[in-house]
């Protein structure tokens, strides 16, 4: 008998030891709604072609939002979770605050999701898959998204306040910045390439306009045109100043002119040790596809919540 019950209470301990060390090792996979949501890639896509024709600068929008997740405890769908009487968000971090956008997008995505396959699919993957495809929409390179993401009960905008970088950075800030996460100097370089399409507002780049010295000053001039010395905080102008709606690597070629828009862009062409990264962008858009895709992907890994962590959201905006 005490044979029997020990060895049974070894079974137990080592089926619980396994099961931890499947979830703390639970991994995305490219087919994790193959069986159970089909047409999720294609519901996606079509929503996306169709948000797109209606607003060019959406793709940027949506990887932005996708940053914004990741790097604020994993990406757990938490910056879709909007601010309530009793819910404290991310969405008015300083970070975010009048400047992220796409929001109800993804809300439209995840309705037509629900509607084909109810209770299936995260918010946090659905953002994933329209991330991919507004840079393919753009021009930009396509790839595979591994899925299964749970979607956040939580949110915090005291870690979003802390994590999102600011466009006053340091390229020393920004690589502890991207290290925290787990990314290095090249995966910073490779992501800070998404600044190949979008606006900002001129509040965000006014003091790089009117006090930095590693600007070109026709470009200067160009945009204190429409940014004033004081004023016109939301004032936009294009974040690659050739190519504003494509996906490219001409963000590169503008940074070895010192025509980057924001300080922090600057900064990865400033005679540092990212100098050699954007110049080999610069002269390999191939090179940067490759990089781009893999540091995506490498992004959409932190700190998902998998297995029975988490929950599948109803609605994007709270929590079930
Ligand atoms: C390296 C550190 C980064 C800093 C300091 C930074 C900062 C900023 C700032 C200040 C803006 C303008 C926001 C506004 O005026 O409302 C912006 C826009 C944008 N950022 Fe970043 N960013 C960084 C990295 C990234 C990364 C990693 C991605 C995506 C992978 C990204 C994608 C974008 C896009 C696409 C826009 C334009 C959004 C739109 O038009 O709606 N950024 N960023």
């Amino acid at each position: 008998m005490v044979s029997f019950g020990s060895s049974r209470s070894i079974a137990c301990s080592l089926l619980v030891i396994f099961l931890c060390a499947c979830t703390a090792n639970a991994q995305l996979s490219a087919n994790f709604y193959t069986r159970s949501c089909p047409n999720l890639p294609r519901i996606v896509q079509t929503a996306m072609r169709a948000a797109v024709r209606n607003d060019p600068r959406l793709p940027a929008s949506i990887i932005r939002l996708f940053f914004h997740d990741c790097f604020v405890n994993g990406c757990d769908g938490s910056v879709l979770l909007a601010d309530t009487p009793t819910f404290t968000g991310e969405q008015n971090a300083f970070s975010n605050r009048n400047s992220i956008r796409g929001m109800d997008v993804i809300e439209t995505i995840k309705s037509a999701v629900e509607a084909a396959c109810n209770a299936t699919v995260s918010c946090a993957d659905i953002l994933a898959l329209a991330t991919r495809d507004g840079v393919v929409l753009s021009g930009g390179p396509s790839w595979t998204v591994p899925l299964g993401r749970r979607d956040a009960r939580t949110a915090s905008q005291s870690a979003a306040n802390s994590n999102l970088p600011l466009a006053s950075s340091s390229l020393s800030t920004l690589i502890t910045s991207f290290q925290n996460q787990g990314l290095n100097l090249r995966d910073l370089v490779a992501l800070s390439g998404a600044h190949t399409f979008g606006l900002a507002r001129c509040v965000t780049f006014r003091n790089r306009i009117y006090n930095d010295t590693n600007i070109q000053p026709a470009f200067a001039a160009t945009r204190r045109a429409t940014c004033p010395q004081s004023g016109g905080a939301g004032d936009l102008a294009p974040l690659d100043v050739t190519t504003p709606n494509a996906f490219d690597n001409a963000y590169y070629i503008n940074l070895m002119s010192r025509r980057g828009l924001l300080h922090s862009d600057q900064e990865l062409f400033n005679n540092g040790s990212a100098d050699s990264i954007v110049r080999g962008y610069a002269n390999n858009r191939a090179a940067f596809f490759r990089d781009f895709v893999a540091s995506m992907v490498k992004m959409g890994n932190i700190a998902p919540l998998t297995g029975s962590n988490g929950e599948i959201r109803r609605v994007c905006s709270r929590v079930n």
